[in-house]
């Protein structure tokens, strides 16, 4: 069966407005500003929260995908990611109203399809490697620092609401490793091939250092070790990711 990879036709209403990441980087650093929104003012926050916002909503589409994609797969498998979409369209509807409770709106700043493009992997295996556990262990990465940061501006309201997505995107995680492991059961080339993509989404994503082990108000995302630990990542592949992190070229 032919499966159309419409990797620029997602569908958005006018009020969406479409950029390359690396365009939108550009336009920053020749602004003077850091190539990514950090989370050092309210401004800089509700940029990150509209990214994060539009993150959700390739997430849920990424995971309604995978639904389609693979009709062969096991039935607790579609299950899985159909339970994603559901959680993902909660996850859109919780950053919708953040954006709202931050003074910003839809379309305020642009999107890129970078986050639906890694969903596009033709194995499943391989998805669920670099979308569940690469993306959404970034999710936990992002979200976990915004939790301590709204803690530190005061703001109750960030914090419950982002802690309980952040129980979602444990969750997904958990999924992840599960289904990479019953897909990839008996086939190490696979399971390698898979593990591999998880690994350059983990690299690409480390965004030339910006991702680090640090103080969640020093750096401008900072690893999450004990969330990825409740997603269920091991110690061995949280001190690769920090290598990994250190290896990556500054911008
Ligand atoms: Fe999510
Ligand atoms: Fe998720």
């Amino acid at each position: 069966m032919e499966r159309p990879i419409a990797y620029d036709k997602l569908a958005r209403e006018d009020r969406f407005v479409r950029m390359r990441a690396r365009e939108t980087s550009e336009l920053r650093m020749a602004q003077g500003l850091p190539p990514m929104a950090d989370l050092a003012s309210r401004e800089s926050i509700r940029e990150r929260m509209h990214g994060i916002f539009v993150g959700e909503l390739q997430a849920m589409e990424g995971a309604g995908r995978t639904v389609y994609d693979f009709p062969d797969a096991p039935w607790e498998f579609t299950m899985d990611m159909a339970r994603q979409v559901w959680d993902e369209s909660r996850h859109v509807e919780i950053y919708m109203d953040l954006l709202e409770h931050m003074g910003g709106h839809i379309g305020e700043f642009p999107e890129s399809t970078i986050l639906w493009r890694c969903a596009c992997a033709e194995d499943a295996a391989a998805r669920v490697a670099g979308v569940n556990r690469g993306l959404e262990g970034l999710a936990c990465d992002v979200f976990n620092q915004l939790i301590h940061i709204a803690r530190k501006i005061g703001d109750p309201i960030i914090e419950q609401a982002v802690d309980y997505v952040l129980a979602d995107e444990i969750t997904h995680v958990r999924m992840g490793s599960r289904w990479l492991n019953e897909l990839t059961k008996g086939d190490p080339h696979r399971r390698r091939q898979a593990i591999e993509f998880q690994d350059t989404i983990d690299e690409r994503f480390n965004l030339g250092g910006v991702r680090q082990d640090g103080a969640h108000d020093e750096v401008s995302i900072s690893i999450a070790r004990e969330a990825r630990k409740l997603a269920g990542f091991t110690d061995e592949e949280i001190e690769r990711l920090v290598k990994s992190t250190q290896r990556s070229p500054v911008y």
